[in-house]
């Protein structure tokens, strides 16, 4: 496939500073770290900014910078020495207990001798922090006026916060009065690094930027949407947390349901964030909600955990013998569910959506089936014998999109087959940029398109309730049952036969 010139809209953010809390932790070396320093390679950070780690962890700002060079080689970026040495630079790091007024004075000092050379420096305070701490963090933030903007919001404030947003509505709802008590809706960025990635937002230009999709976007001629979002790995050191918290929490509440929105809402009247997460909170209020009565779920929604499985030779421990990881653990590892959504457009047409780990295969794609032909003019064929065409958008790995559709092959007159018509992003030369990066840069130009809003976290909660009470309840284990699967296979043999024919036809992982 050719391509033009891509028309590109990407210019550096004004000057701010960047404080991350939790700089010691994970996520800071192998993703906020790295994703800053690509977009300074990239010339699209600040001309004037400041890095600032803050954790518990006593260490100097060297011993901070030397760590954080680590990191970049460990995420496979080699640094020029000369490049290297102007990013550090400009990063620095404060320790102190987060409940300590002192950490907040320290912070506070660092931030205002950085803003002397500019006064219209914005700040992001980044918390990449267990949930646990978020709320006093918060109140932290607030009481010390580090977040203060003045009544249009110049210069800005912006907190950004990572999932899990709650473990469900009352929960989400306790965090967003926390969030609200201190901060303005437009101050908070909540972040889903799926969204992030090129291929998510690839769903809107197709759909968007194209005729030739929009005209048969519906129930006329789709059939079925599959969502599938598969780990080939288990809980590895997040045993812990994922055992608590479950795959319908770690992946419907967010990516799977963020996912759907994209594919199924309705046309924004601009790119501007307001307006698509408008049209994403009206797709989400028109789920249909799950039945009141447990016993009738297993028609719609299941969930399974992975038993032990070998593929070449290697032997995969069961979840349950997984280290940190309850012998009687009843937590998914995987889910199976049918949703619909009642509105004119999508009308009859079934949505599934599947995610696990410690599957066959690591893949996240959507595959978007259309109807059969209605009737055949090649006698050979009846309508039903013909291939139905698929678009199946592959958000990750091998980033693309592809449409099967019917031809003529070379042979008879009538040798008639699928074909694809395949688009790679590696084709076109260029890497497909670190969501982190996409992300932190929109939090520094503040637009939140990608970011979620608060009413559809609490919509996204409110449809997944009634699921996350009939499976916590062991009593209701027999309607609600709990299906095993073998390590690395496609899943529990029931996500095909207890939705019938209509998902015999999982596309394979
Ligand atoms: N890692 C990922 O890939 C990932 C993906 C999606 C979302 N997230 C979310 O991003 C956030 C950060 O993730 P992470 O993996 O970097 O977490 P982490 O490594 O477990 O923790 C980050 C830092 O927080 C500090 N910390 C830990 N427990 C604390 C406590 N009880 N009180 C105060 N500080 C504490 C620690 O630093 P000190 O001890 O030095 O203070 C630690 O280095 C979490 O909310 C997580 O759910 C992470």
């Amino acid at each position: 496939m050719k391509s033009v010139s891509p028309i590109c809209a990407e210019t550096a953010p004004g000057p701010c500073s960047i404080v991350i809390f939790g700089a010691s932790g994970d996520l800071a070396a192998r993703k906020l770290i790295p994703a800053l320093f690509r977009l300074f390679e990239r010339d699209l950070m600040p001309e004037s900014f400041l890095v600032l780690g803050c954790a518990r962890s006593a260490m100097s700002d060297e011993e901070f910078r030397s760590r954080m060079r680590g990191a970049l080689s460990s995420a496979g970026i080699s640094v020029p020495k000369k490049l290297s040495d102007l990013f550090f630079s400009n990063v620095k790091y404060v320790s102190g207990d987060y409940s300590d007024k002192a950490t907040y004075a320290r912070i506070e000092q660092e931030l205002s001798a950085f803003e002397k050379s500019s006064a219209v420096s914005g700040r992001l305070f980044y918390l990449s922090i267990p949930p646990s701490v978020f709320e006093q963090v918060l109140q932290m933030l607030g009481e010390n006026g580090l977040v203060q903007e003045d009544y249009d919001g110049i210069p800005w404030r912006r907190v950004v916060i990572e999932k899990p947003f709650g473990r469900d509505s009352s929960s989400a709802a306790d965090l967003e009065r926390h969030l609200s008590s201190t901060l303005k809706e437009r101050q908070i960025y909540r972040i889903d690094h799926y969204l992030g990635k090129d291929t998510v937002q690839n769903i809107l230009m197709m759909r968007f930027a194209n005729t030739v999709f929009e005209p048969v976007w519906n129930n006329r001629y789709i059939d079925s949407v599959q969502i599938s979002v598969a780990e080939s790995i288990g809980v590895e050191h997040r045993a812990g947390y994922f055992d608590k918290t479950g795959l319908l929490r770690d992946m419907f509440q967010n990516h799977i349901l963020q996912l759907l929105s994209l594919v199924a809402m309705e046309p924004p009247s601009s790119f501007e964030s307001e307006r698509i997460r408008d049209e994403k909170a009206k797709l989400l209020n028109s789920l249909r909600p799950f039945p009141a009565d447990p016993s009738e779920l297993s028609r719609l929604i299941i969930r399974g955990q992975y038993s032990s499985g070998s593929v070449n030779g290697k032997l995969f421990p069961a979840y349950r013998d997984e280290p940190g990881v309850p012998k009687d653990s009843i937590t998914e590892t995987y889910v199976a569910g049918k949703f619909h959504i009642d509105n004119w457009r999508w009308n009859g047409v079934h949505f599934h959506m599947r995610s696990g780990k410690r599957l066959s295969r690591r893949i996240s794609e959507v595959a978007i089936r259309f109807k059969q032909i209605p009737h055949s003019i090649f006698g050979f064929f009846g309508a039903g014998e013909i291939a139905r065409n698929e678009l199946i958008l592959r958000i990750q790995p091998d980033e693309g999109f592809s449409l099967k559709i019917n031809a003529k092959k070379p042979g008879s007159k009538f040798c008639m087959g699928e074909v694809d018509m395949d688009f790679k992003y590696r084709d076109l030369g260029a890497p497909v940029a670190e969501a982190y990066e996409r992300l932190l840069l929109d939090t520094m130009q503040g637009d939140s398109t990608l970011f979620i809003r608060k009413d559809c976290i609490q919509l996204s909660w409110a449809f997944l309730d009634p699921v996350l009470k009939a499976w916590e309840d062991r009593g209701n284990l027999s309607s609600n049952k709990l299906y095993f699967y073998p390590a690395c296979s496609d899943g529990p043999e029931e996500s095909r036969t207890i939705f019938g024919s209509e998902t015999s036809s999982w596309r394979d992982l």
